[in-house]
C-alpha cells in the first residue's frame, strides 16, 4: 500500500505501509539526513532506534509490529 500525501505533509513525501510483513512504515521526507530506523515496539535496547528486538515481541506477543523507516537526502 502506497500513499501519496497532499501539500498539508509538508516535508514527507511519501508513506508506505508493508502489510505482508510486521508493521513496518517507510517514509520519505527531505528532512531526514539519510535513512533513520525508529523502534514502535518500546522493546529496542537502542531506543529511540530500533535493534531488531520487536522480533521476539512478535514472536512472545503475536503482535506484527515494526519499525519506522524514514529516509531522505544525507545533510551536508
Ligand atoms: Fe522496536 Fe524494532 S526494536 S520496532
Amino acid at each position: 500500500v502506497r500513499a501519496e500525501t497532499a501539500r498539508a505533509a509538508e516535508k514527507i513525501n511519501t508513506i508506505e505501509f508493508e502489510l505482508d510483513k510486521p508493521k513496518v512504515v517507510t517514509m520519505d521526507s527531505v528532512d531526514a539526513g539519510g535513512k533513520k530506523v525508529y523502534c514502535r515496539c518500546w522493546k529496542s535496547g537502542t531506543f529511540p532506534l530500533c535493534d531488531g528486538a520487536h522480533v521476539k515481541h512478535n514472536e512472545a506477543t503475536g503482535d506484527n509490529v515494526g519499525p519506522l523507516i524514514v529516509s531522505g537526502p544525507k545533510k551536508e
